[in-house]
């Protein structure tokens, strides 16, 4: 539920603008040439219901968070990475690591296309993402919040090895937080391979 600001900043690492690749999808830097197929999901109800306010986003709005977006991968060397077909290049969405608040601390963030669900797709970034802040970045732990009503990311976050923590209020949304530390973390066998 990372589409709302954050005021506490995890420690920067080394700048790599480090690329993941997984079975079928290739996690890179946000571009500003990435708007127009950002301002697709941010404009679709669906994508947006559980995000923020639940509402759909302006282009302008959209552009504004791009720019956050690829500024604060800049300034950590991580954060979301646009999720893209390895074979097409076309974004599926984003998925990554931002900071949360003192008592959240990293959290896991994805957003998908409307069209790209059901495929296990958040699964497999979200996996990757994971293992690269456990054995890259060295988190002790990553969190994940997701307002209380979506049941799909509240899935995802169990599949990924989550445990719910609690419900709480996280900027004035009803909340509930999940995490897993490194200790419990399970990888999986499945493709994972960094770039740079
Ligand atoms: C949250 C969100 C990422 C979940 O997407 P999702 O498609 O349900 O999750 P996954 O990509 O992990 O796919 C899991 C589903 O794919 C199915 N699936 C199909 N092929 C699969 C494969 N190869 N591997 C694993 N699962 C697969 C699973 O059975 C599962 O379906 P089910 O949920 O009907 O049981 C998506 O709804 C979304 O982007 N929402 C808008 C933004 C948002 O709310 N973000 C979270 C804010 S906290």
């Amino acid at each position: 539920m990372a589409a709302t600001l954050h005021t506490h900043e995890p420690p920067a690492a080394p700048f790599a603008a480090a690329e993941i690749e997984t079975a079928r999808l290739r996690l890179r830097m946000f571009t500003p040439a990435d708007l127009d197929a950002l301002a697709e999901l941010t404009s679709d109800p669906e994508v947006m219901r559980y995000i923020g306010h639940g509402r759909t986003l302006t282009r302008d709005e959209t552009h504004a968070n791009l720019s956050n977006i690829i500024t604060a991968f800049r300034r950590r060397g991580y954060g979301r990475w646009a999720l893209v077909w390895k074979e097409t290049g076309a974004l599926v969405g984003y998925c990554g690591l931002s900071g949360g608040s003192e008592e959240i601390g990293v959290e896991l963030a994805y957003m998908l296309a409307r069209r790209e669900w059901g495929r296990g797709l958040a699964l497999e970034a979200g996996r990757a993402v994971l293992r690269y802040g456990f054995e890259v970045l060295g988190l002790g732990e990553v969190a994940g919040l997701t307002l209380r009503g979506n049941l799909r990311s509240r899935r995802v976050l169990e599949r990924l090895g989550m445990s719910y923590v609690r419900d709480t209020h996280f900027h004035g949304f009803e909340c509930s937080h999940y995490r897993v530390a490194r200790e419990d973390w399970r990888d999986t066998p499945a493709p994972f391979h960094t770039v740079g």
